[in-house]
């Protein structure tokens, strides 16, 4: 059975490390007689360019249609002065909510040989191993009223609308007791109870779906608390879940933790586990067309592809274990070392090219 793969490569440096994600798709595929096809679309500001739009219709069939899809990153200082709702964001947004990718799984994992590059003391971080499930189509995102307009009065206002349904927190939620249950059976559900009615409802339904999770114990942070102890004592939680912008910002936090936020994968599945895998990392504009961009992220999301969307749980296995050996090796790209080290850095085919490597030494039965 072929399985169709959509590339979305987007802006900055996504067609640099989607480039080395293909290859080691291409090559755990093979090894594991996958049959992937591999199709590429535009997404972004690529999209706007080439089509007029961040999110073409071109792109919408194929992505409809795709097994699964990875994409690498969108957005660029280029595209800067457009209006927001013609921004290459936009896009991102459009085929999140298209596909109904509500569920966004980011897991901030710790390789042991980057305790050293984490922005903590490497004990705080030692076996790191945090999911954070973040809600990724509703919340003030995507809330109606939104816009700038100009009062009665001449002065511009800005306007956005955070809103969420009992049903919208229900399905985040039942999915996130559900991985709690599978791993260490804590759940936090992060919030701002303390002020906004929106996470009211969000504490009081968890707060209801718990009697269903006996065996996940359920534990409630205001979203500043939240930050905080991410960054005091992060080892202290197993699974987050939290609404769209707090799990944007709480993300971007724990990846720094885990050494770079070079290296964190995500999975945006709908409830056919249907799913859009991406780096966490962004466009990084500073560094594209460098090679210098670091593809493990997408490559890990790659793996998250293979488990999720494909349940090739070898293969995905086999990529984790391909990135974990040459960090082992003492390989690094640029945002993995410091100093001196930086100059013995790889670059992103280098990179590719060292996983690849490892791939293929793994022994077939692994
Ligand atoms: C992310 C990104 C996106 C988001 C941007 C690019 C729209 O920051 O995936 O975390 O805010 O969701
Ligand atoms: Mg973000």
């Amino acid at each position: 059975m072929t399985r169709r793969i959509l590339l979305l490569p987007g802006d900055g440096i996504g067609p640099e490390v989607i480039r080395e994600a293909r290859r080691v798709l291409e090559v755990v595929g093979d090894r594991h007689a996958l049959d992937l096809a591999f199709t590429e679309a535009n997404l972004g500001g690529v999209a706007i360019d080439r089509e007029g739009q961040a999110y073409p219709s071109t792109t919408q069939s194929l992505a409809r249609e795709a097994d699964a899809i990875l994409l690498g990153a969108v957005g660029g200082p280029k595209w800067d002065s457009l209006p927001a709702s013609q921004r290459p964001e936009r896009g991102l947004l459009a085929i999140r909510s298209d596909l109904d990718l509500f569920c966004n799984l980011r897991p901030a994992l710790l390789f042991q040989e980057l305790a050293e590059a984490s922005s903590l003391r490497a004990e705080l971080v030692a076996g790191l191993d945090i999911l954070i499930v973040r809600e990724l189509t509703g919340g003030i995102y995507f809330g109606e009223p939104r816009g700038i307009h100009t009062r009665d009065d001449g002065v511009r206002e800005g306007v956005n609308t955070d809103r969420y349904s009992e049903t919208e927190i229900r399905r985040i939620g039942r999915l996130a007791f559900e991985a709690a249950r599978k791993r260490d059976g804590r759940l936090c559900s992060v919030d701002k109870a303390n002020v906004l009615e929106v996470t009211m409802l969000w504490r009081e339904v968890m707060e209801s779906l718990s009697g269903e999770y006996p065996d996940v114990a359920l534990s409630h942070l205001y979203v500043d608390n939240a930050a905080m102890q991410l960054v005091r004592e992060p080892k202290q939680f197993d699974v987050m879940v939290t609404g769209n912008l707090f799990g944007d910002i709480l993300s971007d936090i724990a990846a720094m933790l885990t050494g770079s936020i070079g290296m964190l994968p995500s999975a945006s599945l709908n409830a056919e586990s249907r799913g859009l895998y991406e780096p966490v990392h962004g466009s990084a504009p500073d560094i594209a067309g460098q090679d210098k961009a670091n593809p493990l992220a997408t490559m890990l999301s790659a793996a998250m592809l293979l488990r999720y969307s494909l349940g090739a749980l070898e293969a995905a296995d086999q990529i984790e274990q391909g990135v974990a050996a040459v960090l082992a090796q003492g390989l690094r790209t640029s945002d993995l070392s410091a100093g001196d080290a930086q100059t013995g850095a790889l670059g992103t085919r280098a990179m590719g090219d060292a996983v690849v490597a490892a791939l293929l030494a793994q022994s077939p039965a692994q």
